[in-house]
């Protein structure tokens, strides 16, 4: 993991959030690289889930949330874990973790290990990050208080009728949201994995009770090959059936999709059937009825949910543990020398092709290069670079997974003959293998693969 925090650091995909402060815990942006690379994530979510299903639709929800929602749902009462404090360091722990967490006084030991630690009974602490709305906010007045969102899930159910009534699906149908939320957790950690601002990535899927199991079965296994789609093999995934006594009171199945990180395998989404349990908390707290009228079977019932939902930095993560790489190579001199490569696939990589003129004094070489970076450009994120060798500027990209890499050498310009005129060397991040392209047809080649 260091290794990895060092690159991403250094290479620009994420840094502290306030770092130049001293940094605030919990909390992460992310810089050029991870930007692209988090965009390619969401967009690919976006259209494996919304654009190319018939039974998905999208929203985008605020993230100042009601009092009344959130005490409907049960977060005010019970969106909370067990902490403890320890009286000699000070140190607040969640109740549940203190075995695998450093005692601040003495690491050698976990929390609560040492002679010296006094933990307190544990108690429960409600997650939730709390705000008041409006200039003359009240403490009393129930509309003056307003929660950040702790799941995106909650705006979906409360317009769940708003989106049926005009947009014409009918049941079986999702809607899917993508946005940030906000848990107050004891004690962030393993870098991204666990913050206090993350991103999620939701579907509630609203169904028949009859097909509520068969539904959450095939959302796991269409989610299994998404998560195959963007780089993270199946081998690597695990797949945990949560079972009766650990599962949410309401849910009847829950699946948790759990990669294995190099800390550990832990959970990257949860795919769960909720039963009517949303559906039926907000028609009873708002007294209005959510009920759907089936036009053909003239049945009324209440909505079950499947909901698939994933941790947008958590995925993140997961992609840039899978692509870190270092390679040994040995020169023909028998030297040894290590390439640091993100082996991302072409789809998620944050840059999808460098461009190199061979020689940056030769003005035509740059001119072409730089007429296939503006033809290139439109269509994906591409890297001009012409600062020193050649191979140097491949291994730079190499270490933040750009795939391919054109140069512009002087068979472009004609030199090696007329049939390798107007062609450039196509270079290949993973095997280093070198081709030749007509520039004509780079476009087509390199959308084909990066898409
Ligand atoms: N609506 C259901 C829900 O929010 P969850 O298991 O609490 O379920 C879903 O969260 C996903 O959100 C998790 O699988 C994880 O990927 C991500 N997530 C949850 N808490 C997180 C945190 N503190 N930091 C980063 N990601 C988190």
């Amino acid at each position: 993991m260091e290794k990895i925090v060092s690159l991403c650091k250094r290479r620009g995909f994420i840094y502290q959030a306030g770092e130049l402060y001293g940094g605030l815990n919990g909390c992460w942006d992310y810089g050029p690289l991870g930007t692209e690379l988090k965009r390619n994530l969401k967009d690919f979510w976006w259209r494996r889930t919304v654009q190319e299903r018939d039974d998905v639709v999208g929203m985008d929800g605020a993230i100042l949330t009601m009092q009344q929602v959130l005490t409907s749902s049960g977060h005010i009462g019970g969106f909370s874990d067990p902490m403890v404090d320890c009286k000699t360091c000070k140190g607040r722990f969640r109740a549940d973790n203190v075995a695998s967490m450093p005692c601040p006084e003495k690491p050698s030991c976990s929390v609560g290990g040492s002679p010296k630690c006094e933990l307190t009974e544990p108690r429960e602490f409600n997650l939730m990050f709390k705000t008041k709305m409006g200039a003359s906010a009240d403490e009393s007045d129930p509309n003056a208080t307003a929660y950040l969102r702790p799941e995106t899930a909650q705006s979906i159910f409360v317009q769940y009728k708003n989106v049926l009534d005009s947009s014409r699906v009918k049941i079986p149908f999702g809607i899917a949201q993508i946005g940030k939320s906000f848990r107050n957790e004891i004690n962030p950690r393993n870098y991204t994995f666990r913050s206090r601002e993350f991103e999620q990535m939701e579907i509630e899927y609203f169904c028949h009770p009859k097909d509520g199991m068969r539904l959450t079965d095939e959302w796991l296994e269409s989610r299994l090959c998404f998560y195959e789609e963007i780089g993270i093999p199946r081998t690597k995934l695990h797949i945990l059936d949560v079972p009766d006594g650990e599962r949410a009171f309401y849910s009847k199945k829950t699946y948790d999709i759990e990669y294995e990180f190099p800390f550990g395998i832990q959970e990257l989404e949860g795919v769960a059937y909720r039963t009517d349990y949303d559906l039926g908390v907000h028609q009873k707290g708002a007294g209005r009825s959510l009920e759907y009228f089936d036009e053909e079977t003239k049945e009324k019932y209440l909505p079950h949910v499947v909901e698939p939902s994933a941790g947008c930095d958590r995925t993140i993560l997961a992609l840039i543990c899978e692509a870190f790489d270092e390679e040994v190579l040995t020169d023909d001199k028998g030297k040894e020398d290590i390439r640091t490569v993100l082996r991302f696939t072409p789809r998620m990589a944050p840059i999808k092709v460098g461009i190199f003129p061979l020689l940056k004094k030769n003005e035509e070489q740059v001119r072409i290069a730089k007429e296939i970076q503006r033809t290139l450009q439109p269509w994906m994120n591409v890297f001009y670079d012409d600062g020193g060798a050649v191979g140097r500027r491949y291994r730079r990209q190499d270490e933040v997974g750009t795939p391919f890499g054109i140069t512009i050498d002087f068979e472009t310009l004609g030199e090696g003959g007329e049939e390798l005129k107007n062609t450039v060397t196509l270079r290949h991040r993973d095997s280093m293998e070198q081709e030749r392209l007509p520039i004509a047809g780079l476009l087509a080649w390199l959308l084909e693969r990066v898409r």
